[in-house]
């Protein structure tokens, strides 16, 4: 059984890159796990987290951002989808990524294996915020799946329903990347981490 967390780069109510995970979410429970029992996935909202705020850190806190912290320190993966604004990921998925960053030298992405797609209504998927967006994890010590780049292309006229897109093309796509991860997880298995 391995423990995913899910985080859209979005909080708009029919969010292609909800919808994404969504599919994520399926294909991840068809999955089997090596020890029979189900994979446990969770989805995590970038609006639980305040505005990053070294104030509110260093005092009070938040109670939000350590239950975020914790899941994300548990999980095995955490997969992401981000839309582009003004081709970089959203600020909301930015700001969440901070948090999570936090605190220096003992932040819950430092080792952990993420999975990057994205999408967007135009034909580019949102793929110009990869880079940046591979870029910040890599910096907070996150082992980004190597996959080629999942980008979904005029997400609004494929076909989806309340479990996520059921587009042949996505689906394959992000199979491929949900395969990758648990290669990924296997090979850090198989090396004792
Ligand atoms: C401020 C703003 C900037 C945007 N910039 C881009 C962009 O650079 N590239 C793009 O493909 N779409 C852009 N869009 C359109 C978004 O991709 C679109 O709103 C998308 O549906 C958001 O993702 P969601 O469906 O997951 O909510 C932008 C939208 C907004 C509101």
């Amino acid at each position: 059984m391995a423990k995913f967390v899910l985080m859209s780069g979005s909080v708009r109510r029919d969010s292609h890159n909800t919808a994404v995970l969504d599919t994520v979410r399926r294909l991840v429970a068809e999955r089997p796990a090596d020890d029979g029992a189900p994979h446990e996935v969770v989805s995590l909202s970038v609006a639980e987290f305040p505005l990053y705020d070294w104030d509110l850190e260093q005092g009070a806190g938040s109670a939000d951002v350590a239950r975020a912290q914790e899941l994300v320190a548990g999980a095995d993966a955490l997969i992401i989808s981000t839309p582009a604004y003004n081709g970089e990921m959203s600020g909301a998925l930015k700001n969440a990524l901070d948090w999570l960053s936090r605190p220096g030298g003992a932040s819950p992405l430092t080792g952990r294996t993420v999975a990057l797609a994205s999408a967007s209504p135009g034909a580019r998927g949102a793929i110009d915020a990869q880079p940046a967006l591979a870029g910040v994890l890599r910096r907070c010590g996150a082992e980004v799946v190597d996959h080629e780049p999942v980008a979904i292309g005029k997400a609004g006229e494929l076909a989806r329903t309340a479990d996520g897109f059921t587009d042949p093309t996505v689906v394959a796509a992000l199979s491929g990347l949900v395969d990758a991860t648990f290669l990924a997880l296997r090979s850090l298995v198989a090396a004792g981490a």
